[in-house]
């Protein structure tokens, strides 16, 4: 029996030596030392066994267990750290290797616009002002002569947060801001974004983008807003564009007026950019009703002025050939690319 235990031991230590990896070291275990392995095989002859010798064999068994059990386990550390080793030679990090492409955001159409419009201002020596999103009632209607019972009031235009405060509908609030803390002269823009109580289609969005604009100073006519929005209108649409001014009504100017800009893809000819009109209506324009010069804090005897307001989607619309206003809010990059 001692022989057969030398001999297991041998064999098994034989095995363990020729094992290639883990999966083939648990083989080994099973074989020899598990419930049905050889060690127990052998063990159950201990039965027949004299008294004496039973206690001398089982010592001897015990000690192969352990031999095996050492070697096994010595094996298997060699194994796995062998293992962890070919793993972190094909780890290795190459910080010479080229990188991957990096891609650089770009300017959202509607900023870049409002940028190029800021700068054709600047450079007339216009000033540019920040008002607030939400905003009073008293400045976004009352302080611009626009009476309560006024259409634009109607809840079904506004977002009202409470009675008297609301999201700006437009940014002509600024102009009332500017006047209060100003004295004449004034020559300021004020690009932002205004709410209004819209369903979302190809041409509305609940929130958009308005630049107001407003002059104030003494002996300001109506020829001069006409040169500013000439000159402007040059400046953003090219040398030739000229303007159109059309009777209207705004409650903060008057006289009022929208402005067209001629089609700058046709010439005014008319073509489909323009609907075969010649003309691409941008503006809401005319001279500073002296109602909000007062409320402003400006004496209407003294000083005039006049003051404009373009929304900026329809601007960048034109401008791209964008049909659909929902594409300038998706965020979707493969729009976006096409601008930077
Ligand atoms: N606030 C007007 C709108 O939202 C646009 C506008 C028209 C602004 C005439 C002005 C102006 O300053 O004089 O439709």
């Amino acid at each position: 029996m001692k022989e057969r235990l030398m001999n297991l031991k041998e064999e098994a230590l034989k095995s363990l030596e020729a094992a290639g990896d883990l999966a083939a070291l648990d083989g080994i275990r099973v074989a020899f030392l598990g419930k049905k392995g050889a060690l127990t095989e052998i063990l159950r002859g201990m039965g027949k066994l004299s008294a004496e010798e039973r206690p001398i064999v089982g010592e001897i068994a015990n000690r192969v267990r352990e031999e095996i059990t050492e070697a096994l386990n010595a094996k298997k550390d060699r194994l796995a750290a062998a293992e962890s080793e070919a793993r972190l030679a094909c780890e290795k990090l190459d910080v010479t290797a080229p990188s991957g492409v990096i891609s650089l955001g770009g300017r959202h159409p509607i900023a870049l616009v409002q940028e190029q419009i800021e700068n054709i201002f600047i450079s007339m020596g216009f000033t540019v002002e920040d008002g607030p999103e939400v905003e009073t009632d008293y400045y976004n209607f009352e302080a611009l002569n626009t009476p309560a019972d006024h259409p634009a009031r109607d809840v079904q235009d506004t977002f009202y947060i409470t009675d008297k405060v609301l999201l700006r509908t437009q940014t002509s609030p600024v102009q009332a801001r500017t006047m209060e803390k100003t004295k004449p002269p004034i020559r300021m823009i004020c690009p932002g974004r205004v709410y209004r109580s819209d369903a979302v289609d190809a041409t509305h969005s609940p929130m958009f983008h308005q630049i107001e604009g407003l002059v104030v100073d003494r002996n300001i006519t109506m020829g001069d807003l006409k040169g500013t929005l000439d000159l402007f209108a040059q400046k953003m649409f090219g040398e030739q564009t000229k303007t159109r001014f059309r009777p209207h009504h705004f409650p903060f100017t008057e006289p009022s007026a929208e402005v067209d800009v001629s089609c700058f893809v046709c010439g005014g000819k008319g073509c489909s950019l323009c609907k075969g009109e010649g003309w691409i209506e941008i503006l809401g324009a005319g001279m500073v009703h002296p109602n909000v010069l007062r409320a402003g804090g400006i004496d209407p005897e003294e000083y005039s002025g006049f003051a404009f307001g373009m929304g900026v989607e329809r601007i960048v619309m034109t401008r791209f050939g964008i049909r659909d206003m929902r594409y300038l809010y998706e965020n979707d990059v493969r729009f976006l690319r096409q601008f930077s």
